[in-house]
């Protein structure tokens, strides 16, 4: 794999019939296979296996291990990664009706998939979720395209929390996705999170299977994005077209959400 290559696989945990399962099954730790067994409703145990047998079957697509090989371990926060490191890098959002895995070389990713007719329970917990700033503009809008909105601000940030790796020591309100102007959607953090170069990350929006998906990786360049579906789980995968996504990025100047409000910038 290439370090500007971003390959997205998406598997469907509703495809699990009796034999994938069991072939799945056999690819789990045994750690792994005790977990699975704790879900107590159906739904979460295809949820999980799918999970585990995605990334599995994903790294091994790039690295001659073999998908029941792969070992992980978990940072203090808890984003689990490649154990022993081989540079690959991923990330994993799952929901009842799809899992995705987003992988790169070399550079951190984020992922989070939130099912579209979600979107109105997101925006009940905007007010507690999204800064001041992404508040406003969400809140000048109405209908349909105020969901919209809530749902992708919700997804960008939980994607850049997750690129981090820093779980919610990174406060939710202290950074802004916030729409509009020539860069279409901009990333901007408060300056008590600390400095993160500017251009560090690039992000966009897509959709598949119902959901609004948030694409987050490191690097100054746009990525070429590659997308890969296993239907059902351990099938060959087949590839989708994709392209016209648009990728946005981290701001380079400071925070002109923070400029705005004390009322440095014309308006
Ligand atoms: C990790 C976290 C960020 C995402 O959780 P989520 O949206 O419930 O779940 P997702 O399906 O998108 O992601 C879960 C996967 O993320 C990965 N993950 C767990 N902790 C992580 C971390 N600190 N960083 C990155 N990835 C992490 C795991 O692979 C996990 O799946 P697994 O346990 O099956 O391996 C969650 O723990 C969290 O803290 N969420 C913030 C909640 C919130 O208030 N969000 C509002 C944003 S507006």
């Amino acid at each position: 794999m290439d370090k500007k290559t971003l390959h997205l696989w998406y598997a469907h945990p509703q495809d699990l019939t009796e034999a994938v399962t069991q072939a799945c099954a056999s690819l789990l730790s045994e750690d792994e296979r005790a977990q699975w067994q704790t879900f107590r409703f159906d739904c979460h145990r295809r949820e999980y296996l799918t999970t585990r047998a995605l990334v599995r079957t994903a790294l091994s697509h790039y690295h001659p291990l073999a998908p029941e090989a792969w070992r992980f371990q978990t940072n203090p926060y808890g984003k689990p990664s490649v154990n022993p490191d081989c540079g690959l890098r991923f990330n994993l959002s799952n929901s009842l009706g799809l899992v995705v895995c987003l992988i790169a070389q070399g550079a951190e990713v984020g992922v989070d998939a939130e099912p579209i007719q979600d979107a109105e329970k997101v925006t009940e917990y905007a007010a507690e979720m999204l800064s001041p700033f992404e508040l406003a503009q969400l809140e000048a809008l109405s209908g349909r395209e105020k969901l919209d909105r809530a749902l992708s601000v919700w997804t960008l940030k939980e994607a850049y929390v997750k690129a981090r790796g820093v779980g919610l020591s990174l406060p939710l309100n202290k950074f802004s996705f916030l729409f509009g102007g020539v860069e279409g959607v901009r990333l901007e953090l408060d300056p008590c999170l600390g400095t993160e170069p500017g251009s560090r990350w690039r992000f966009c929006l897509i959709e598949h299977a119902n959901h609004r998906i948030a694409l987050m990786t490191e690097g100054a360049a746009v990525p070429d994005l590659q997308v890969w579906e296993v239907r059902p789980l351990l099938a060959p995968p087949t590839r989708l077209a994709v392209g016209g996504e648009r990728w946005f990025q981290n701001s380079v100047a400071p925070s002109r959400a923070l400029q705005q409000q004390s009322g440095h910038e014309a308006h």
